[in-house]
C-alpha cells in the first residue's frame, strides 16, 4: 500500500530549517523559522525559565498524568494574561482552558472541536497568513476561505478590503485573527479598527478564533492584547489559542493553552467537557514539564517581575535591529524605501522581497528567507547585519 505514496512538499518554514542545517557555508544566515536570537546569534534559555527549572527539580515528586486540560493554575495564570486580571470574563466563569501541545496543538484541538461539536463549516483566514493555518484548518474538513488583509504595494493593512471580504461572512463562519503581530506581515489593526471589526463580526454572525502566540513581542503585555480585549467586550462566544513558545522561549517544550468563552458558566463547562473528548481521543493528556515552567514563573511575583523584564529585553532588541536593517539597508545602496520594516510588529518582517529574490539570496549567499518574503528580524544580529545588507542589495 506505502509503494503509492509520493514525496510531500517540504513545510515552507520547517522545511526551510533543515535546508539550513545541511547547507555547510560558515557565512550562512538563517531568517527563516521564527525563533529569537540574541546578539550572539543563540536562542537563549531566559534565566526566569532555568529558576524555574531549578525548583520544579528540586519539589517535583510525580511524572504522573495530568488530566485531559492540564494544569489548573496554568489555565489560571493564563486567563489572567489574556484578558486582564479580575476581567468580567473570569469574574463570571465564562472561561475555560485547555494547556496544549504549543499553539499548533490548541489550533488543532480548537479545530476539530468546532467543526465536530459546534457544526462549523468554514473558515476565514487572512491573506496572507502562517501557512500552517491552511493545513490545520483543512485537516478537519473545514472550507477555507481568504479574506484580503495587506497591501503589498504600500505596506499597510487594507482595511476596506479586508472589511469587503468579510461582508460574505454567514453566521456561524468561523473567523481567524492575529492577536497581535500578525504573521508573516507584522502589521496589525489599530484599535479604532479593532473595534470596527469587533462590531462587524458580530452582526455578521460570525465565531471569531484567536490565533495569539507572540504576546509581549509587539508593544507589550497588555498592549499587544488590546484586540482581544476588545472582543471580549462584545462577543459572548470566542477561542484564543495562544502560545508560550514565544514570550517564554519555551519552544521545543511545545506549551499552549486552548482557551473557549461562552456565554455563562454552565455553557463554557459544557463546552470544556467535548473539548476534553477531542484532547482526549487527540493525545490524551499534555505534557507537564513546559507548562509547568510557565505556571512556577506566573504564580511567583519575583520571578514573573523578572520574566517580564526578560520578555521586554527580546522586544527591544528587535526592535533595535529593525532600525539597524532599515539603516544599512540603505548604506549598502538598497535602492527601495524600506522604512516601512519600523512600523512593523513582531518577530517579521514582510520585507517585500520577490520569491526569485529570496531564492537567489539562499543560493547564492546563503541567507535563507521564506518564498513569501518574509524575514525574521530577531534572527539579525550586529554581526550579521552588514553581510545580510549587501546581499540583499546585490539581489535587488
Ligand atoms: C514561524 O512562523 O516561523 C513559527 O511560528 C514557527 C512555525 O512553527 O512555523
Amino acid at each position: 500500500m506505502f509503494e503509492k505514496i509520493t514525496n510531500a512538499p517540504p513545510d515552507p518554514i520547517l522545511g526551510l530549517a533543515d535546508s539550513f542545517n545541511a547547507d555547510p557555508r560558515d557565512c550562512k544566515i538563517n531568517l527563516g523559522i521564527g525563533i529569537y536570537m540574541d546578539e550572539t546569534g543563540n536562542t537563549p534559555i531566559l534565566n526566569t525559565v532555568k529558576k524555574a527549572e531549578q525548583h520544579l527539580l528540586d519539589h517535583e515528586k510525580t511524572k504522573n498524568y495530568l488530566g485531559i486540560d492540564g494544569l489548573k493554575k496554568f489555565a489560571a495564570c493564563t486567563q489572567d494574561l489574556l484578558f486582564g486580571r479580575a476581567h468580567p470574563i473570569l469574574m463570571d466563569k465564562r472561561a475555560r482552558t485547555a494547556q496544549t501541545p504549543g499553539g499548533t496543538g490548541a489550533l488543532r484541538i480548537a479545530a476539530d472541536f468546532v467543526t465536530k461539536k459546534a457544526g462549523v463549516k468554514r473558515v476565514w483566514l487572512s491573506r496572507p497568513t502562517w501557512p500552517n493555518h491552511n493545513q490545520i484548518f483543512s485537516s478537519v474538513g473545514l472550507q477555507i476561505v481568504d479574506y484580503d488583509y495587506y497591501d503589498a504595494e504600500h505596506h499597510r493593512l487594507n482595511f476596506t478590503a479586508m472589511l469587503n471580504s468579510l461582508e460574505k461572512i454567514q453566521p456561524g463562519d468561523l473567523v481567524l485573527f492575529h492577536g497581535c503581530c500578525h504573521n508573516p506581515t507584522g502589521i496589525d489593526p489599530t484599535k479604532e479598527q479593532w473595534e470596527v471589526l469587533a462590531e462587524f463580526i458580530k452582526k455578521k454572525g460570525g465565531l471569531p478564533i484567536f490565533d495569539f502566540a507572540y504576546q509581549g513581542f509587539g508593544r507589550g503585555l497588555e498592549e499587544d492584547a488590546e484586540g482581544l480585549r476588545i472582543f471580549s467586550q462584545k462577543h459572548a462566544e470566542f477561542m484564543v489559542c495562544s502560545s508560550y513558545s514565544k514570550n517564554f522561549g519555551l519552544y521545543n517544550e511545545r506549551v499552549g493553552a486552548c482557551t473557549i468563552v461562552a456565554g455563562d458558566d454552565k455553557t463554557a463547562e459544557a463546552a470544556l467537557s467535548q473539548l476534553k473528548t477531542i484532547i482526549r481521543a487527540t493525545y490524551s493528556n499534555p505534557p507537564a514539564h513546559g507548562g509547568a515552567i510557565v505556571e512556577t514563573i506566573l504564580i511567583d511575583d519575583i520571578l514573573r517581575n523578572d520574566w517580564e523584564k526578560e520578555l521586554t529585553d527580546m522586544r527591544q532588541r528587535i526592535q533595535r535591529m529593525r532600525q539597524l536593517f532599515v539603516q544599512t539597508l540603505k548604506e549598502k545602496g538598497a535602492n527601495q524605501d524600506f522604512s516601512f520594516i519600523i512600523d512593523q510588529k513582531g518577530m517579521f518582517s514582510f520585507s517585500g522581497l520577490k520569491t526569485e529574490q529570496v531564492l537567489r539570496l539562499r543560493e547564492k549567499f546563503g541567507v535563507y528567507a521564506v518564498n513569501s518574503g518574509r524575514v525574521n528580524v530577531a534572527a539579525m544580529t550586529l554581526n550579521n547585519m552588514v553581510p545580510l545588507c549587501e546581499a540583499i542589495a546585490a539581489v535587488i
